[in-house]
């Protein structure tokens, strides 16, 4: 995992009760540290029956809390001092037995006095056993932690470590990461902003099996969506078809055709702060749409239409509301880059364009890295170096913050 700017130096503090997806924290703790977190692990004792603190000591760097009554030379009161220092507490996993202690406010280990004295936001992420879940105190315990403000993520539906399968499985690392994002960033400079995102292809139906598409993966319009979102932003997400996870927190609209995300599009920002149209949209769509299979046969002539111009149709509405207050389009280019998007920047209303020549190594479609100018209506004109997709990504938001602050 790369530095992530949402986690730099952020304080976080990670407690791990005693269960056996406490192998997972683990995970979590690495990933964490290496996304730029300070990550202060506290463990119950029954999480040192399943890992070692040694293994988080080594994961973060850090000193692993697991007694009340140590005396350490830092702090005379580890529960009251690494509780106000935190800027979030998450606990994973969430035992059955520690989220009832948290409901009652009991205190009678480090992590739990942690719990009721901290002013952090706390998150938690259960795992138990199919049964212990579905208990009804179980169940209240949980309404009664929710209904105090403590964020419950999870748990997911799986095989158990009994060979159960039920609910009761704690969420990936991945996911629950997505969480964090979404805490750690909802103060950010975006907060009660609405981003609305396009990402992926558009499938352009031939019949009723084959379509015209392209190679985009959604990768970039994706790490857009998490950007946003980390930076406090209320995020829209209509996408073509791709095979990728949704960023937690942002609301997904799956589109196939350019007509459709067309639609989409110009619904959602009707009440949209900014645009930001990574999609890569059919130019050209079959004239007609075959009912029935094509049967092979001899050479076949197909013909094509232009497709809607989706961010032609924003340019006219915003004329009209005012909004989106900030566009920004994409533009893949063989050739010509600053020329042809400056072109497209002006032709198509934008505030800001993202060139990147797709015939370049690392640059464009379906790779993990990005190689990209960024043109603004000012006509300045930033070329940044072959990136990953989700540096690109907070290149291109802090820009919109900026944008978004000139307009005023
Ligand atoms: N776009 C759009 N509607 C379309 C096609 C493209 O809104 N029907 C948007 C894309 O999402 C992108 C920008 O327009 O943000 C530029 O897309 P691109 O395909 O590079 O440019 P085109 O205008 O289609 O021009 P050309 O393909 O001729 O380069």
């Amino acid at each position: 995992m790369e530095p992530i700017p949402v986690f730099k130096q952020r304080r976080i503090i990670l407690g791990v009760t005693g269960g056996i997806a406490a192998y997972k924290a683990a995970d979590l703790a690495s990933k964490l540290t290496q996304a730029g977190a300070q990550v202060d692990v506290v463990m119950t004792a029954a999480a040192t029956r399943f890992v070692a603190p040694l293994t988080f000591h080594a994961l973060t760097g850090r000193p692993v809390w697991t007694d009340l009554w140590t005396p350490v030379p830092e702090t005379a009161i580890p529960h009251v001092t690494l509780g106000e220092a935190a800027e979030l507490v998450v606990i994973a996993p969430a035992t059955a037995d520690f989220i009832a202690k948290m409901a009652h406010g009991l205190a009678d280990d480090l992590l739990s006095a942690l719990c009721l004295s901290t002013r952090a936001p706390i998150l938690i992420a259960p795992a138990m056993d199919v049964g212990m879940w579905a208990n009804p105190v179980t169940r209240e315990n949980v309404e009664r932690l929710r209904a105090r403000g403590v964020e419950v993520a999870g748990p997911a539906y799986g095989r158990m470590a009994s060979g159960l399968e039920g609910w009761g499985r704690m969420i990936e690392p991945a996911e629950l990461i997505g969480h964090i994002r979404r805490i750690l960033g909802r103060k950010g400079p975006l907060a009660g902003h609405r981003v609305v995102v396009t990402a992926g292809p558009t499938y352009e139906p031939i019949d009723p099996v084959r379509f015209i598409g392209n190679r985009s993966s959604g990768k970039q319009g994706f790490a857009l969506a998490q950007a946003a979102l980390d930076r406090g932003a209320e995020v829209v997400l209509i996408t073509g078809p791709v095979a990728l996870e949704t960023p937690v927190g942002a609301r997904r609209i799956d589109v196939g055709t350019a007509a459709e995300m067309a639609e989409a599009v110009w619904r959602e920002c009707g009440e949209a702060d900014v645009l930001l149209m990574a999609a890569a949209v059919a130019d050209y769509r079959p004239a007609r749409m075959q009912p029935l299979k094509i049967k092979k046969g001899a050479a076949l002539t197909l013909e094509l239409v232009a497709t809607v111009d989706i961010l032609e149709g924003v340019a006219a509405r915003r004329v009209e509301r005012g909004k989106p207050r900030v566009v920004v389009g994409f533009a893949a280019e063989t050739g010509d880059l600053v020329e042809n998007a400056r072109a497209k920047l002006q032709a198509k209303g934008l505030d800001l364009i993202v060139a990147n020549d797709v015939t370049e190594p690392g640059a464009g479609f379906a790779v993990e890295t990005n190689r990209v100018t960024l043109i603004d209506a000012q006509g300045r004109v930033e070329p940044l170096p072959l990136m990953s997709k989700a540096a690109v990504a907070e290149a291109i938001l802090d820009r919109v913050v900026d944008l978004l602050q000139e307009k005023g």
